[in-house]
């Protein structure tokens, strides 16, 4: 079932995400939903905070399907390594419109557990490193935009304000 992804300035997004104690069928469902969902966004990853669901789970697919074995999901994950640094352009699901200059890290590791319950390592350069970063901001609250700094945040924080006003988001 695809769930609706909440907006920058839902309280939700803005928490940190709580310990995942055992993988339920509520969560096994919440995990399946999860993944349709970011598909059908599409996207190439979804924390659960975005469909309102504040446990620190979250789904990566840098192939967006098109690998079988694309597909990451990961249980209340860690960071195992960061190296490096890399800027590059990015957006988020729940900032539809906009997009910024984000600096993250080259490569990172990380650790948590699959669906299934067991430990899993993945290990991630360029484009992976930074969906899993992004990710695990989303997990402590944070968006692209709280990485942003000065003249560049105060204009998206401005046009969302906007947008929120009139309706529109
Ligand atoms: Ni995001």
């Amino acid at each position: 079932m695809i769930r609706p992804i909440l907006k920058y300035g839902d309280s939700i997004l803005h928490g940190k995400a709580r310990i995942v104690d055992v993988i339920t069928p509520d969560i096994d469902r919440l995990i399946e939903d999860m993944v349709e969902t970011m598909y059908a966004a599409p996207g190439v990853g979804l924390a659960a905070t975005q469909v309102g669901v504040p446990l620190r789970i979250f789904v990566v697919d840098i192939s967006v399907g098109r690998d079988p074995n694309g597909l990451i999901t990961l249980v209340n994950p860690e960071f195992v390594e960061r190296d490096g640094v890399q800027l590059e352009e990015e957006g988020c699901l729940s900032v539809p419109g906009f997009n910024a200059t984000v600096m993250r890290p080259m490569r990172v590791i990380v650790k948590g557990l699959d669906r299934h319950g067991d430990p899993q390592q993945y290990e991630g350069s360029g484009l992976l490193a930074r969906a899993f970063q992004h990710e695990m901001d989303h997990l402590d609250g944070s968006l692209f935009v709280d990485r942003l700094r000065g003249i560049k945040r105060d204009l998206i924080v401005r046009k969302i304000q906007k947008l929120t006003r009139a309706g529109k988001w």
